[in-house]
Order: structure tokens, then sequence, then C-alpha cells
């Protein structure tokens, strides 16, 4: 048994790449057809209303694409709009609730810092799952406004004064409180790893949604016998809603590997 339909993925903009990073480590052979809004990012400063509105227009694109299941890799849409998937044909999978259980596992001293975009923070969902798993766990949280435009404007580099200073700033509370792990609870967020580490220092756990997300698909495509098992190398197809060119240019180093022209196409997600 086996089911050749890709697995959609959609994010705000580049962020989500993190997590199609880590999908493409654990299942190489399954397609994937990804949907980033850049024409709408940001999401987190919006309202929960907006948010969720954007998110079903992104999961009927998917739809229409006839993918087998729908991952939101974004912790905004994540937190505050995951019920879109109840209503969905397919099965959904978020991103908060596989980075909690991630921390809960990894936290020695019991004091968890969470860094999100401001509607992820607003909405305490992180915070949420981690106390119905350790329910005298402290969680620190921080929204860092200023991440999200730094990465899509392709500043990230490890070194980069802008961002290790802005790092240092968001993640003041979070070291003084002494958190031994920190989840990086936006999925562009994996991206300023090296700038956060410098900071919080190697002691401290970063956890990223992506791996969890996808150790969690994995397991999940495999019970359902929904595998593609027809190749070896799954095919990839990127979709944005603005300026395909200055997404291809950032994407391939978040990817790691080179995109090309014929991969990534620009829709019109208002006319769906
Ligand atoms: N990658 C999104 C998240 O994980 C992006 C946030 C945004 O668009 O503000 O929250």
């Amino acid at each position: 048994m086996f089911d050749k339909r890709a697995i959609g993925v959609f994010d705000s903009g580049l962020g989500g790449l993190t997590v199609v990073k880590e999908l493409s480590r654990y299942m190489p052979s399954e397609d994937i057809i990804y949907f980033g809004d850049t024409g709408r990012v940001p999401y987190g400063t919006r309202s929960n209303e907006i948010i969720r509105r954007y998110a079903r227009e992104d999961a009927e694109f998917l739809l229409k694409n006839n993918v087998k299941l729908i991952i939101a890799a974004c912790g905004t849409v994540s937190s505050v709009a995951s019920d879109i998937g109840v209503d969905l044909d397919v099965p959904f999978f978020e991103v908060v609730s596989h980075a909690a259980k991630s921390a809960c596992n990894v936290t020695k001293n019991g004091k968890i810092g969470v860094l999100g975009t401001s509607a992820t923070i607003r909405s305490q969902k992180h915070a949420e799952y981690i106390k119905s798993i350790l329910p005298d766990a402290q969680v620190v949280s921080n929204s860092c406004t200023v991440f999200v435009p730094l990465v899509e404007e392709g500043w990230y580099a490890d070194d980069d004064p802008i961002v290790v200073e802005t790092a240092k700033r968001y993640l003041k509370p979070i070291t003084d409180a002494e958190c031994d792990t920190v989840i990086l609870g936006c999925t562009h967020y994996p991206v300023l790893k090296g700038a956060i580490k410098s900071v919080v220092g190697d002691k401290v756990t970063l956890i990223e949604a992506g791996t969890s997300t996808a150790i969690a698909v994995k397991e999940f495509l495999k019970e359902n016998s929904m595998e593609n098992e027809s190749c070896n190398v799954g095919k990839h197809s990127y979709f944005v809603s603005d300026r395909p060119n200055s997404f291809k240019n950032i994407a391939s180093v978040l990817l790691g590997k080179k995109i090309d022209d014929d991969e990534i196409k620009q829709v019109d997600i208002s006319k769906l």
C-alpha cells in the first residue's frame, strides 16, 4: 500500500522551509508541495481572525493541488488557528505540540524559554502543552517581532552584529531565569540558531519544531500505509504569493540546496 500524493506544507513565507528540510531528511522519497505566503508575511503581528482566514486559504490552495496531508509549518498558525484542521478532508499537523513535547523531554531544571511571534506568545499555546506534560515547569516566553523581517531580508549570519544584539535583547528574560531549554517557536528562527546560541551558550538546548514534526508525520504515514514507496527521491514544488526571485535566493540557503526556476511559481491566492 502506498499513497503517491504529495505532502502539503505552508507558512507565511520562508520559515516553513526549515520544516521542509527536516521532512526531506526523514522522508526523502515523499513529494512536497510548499506554499509560502510571501505577499502577506508576516502573520505574527496580525489578529487571530486574519491569521485564521489566511491559514484556511493556504490550506485550500494545497488541497486544490491534491495533497494527502497538510502541515502548518508556522508557529503562529499552529498557535492560534490549528482548529482549521478539523474541517479539512486530509490529516492536518501543527508544529507547536511537537516542539513542546521535545522540550519537556530535554529539560533538566524544568525552566523552559519560548520565543515566538506576538500572536504565538499571546496564545500561550506552548505553555499550555508544556504544563499538560510537566505541571511544575516554569515557562518564560518572549515575542520577537523583529526576527521574521531579519530572516526575510536575508540577515541571519551568526556573527551579524544586528542579529546578535537583537537576540540579546529578546533573550534577556530567558537567560535571567536560567532556562536550560529554549523553544524556537517560530519556524523562521532556526535560521538564527547560530546567533541565538552565541547568546545563550552551549549548555542551553535549542528546540526546533521541524525535527519532531517530521518524525511524527513519518510515523503517521507508516501507521496509515500512506507512504510514497514509488520512488527514491521525491519531487518538491514551491509556490509563493509574491517575489519568487527573492524567495528563491534565500530559500536555497535555508534548504541547503539550490531551487531551480521551474520548481517555483507565483500564484494569486485571492483568485483560487
Ligand atoms: N514562520 C512563522 C511562524 O512560525 C512566521 C511568522 C510570521 O509570519 O510572522 O510563526
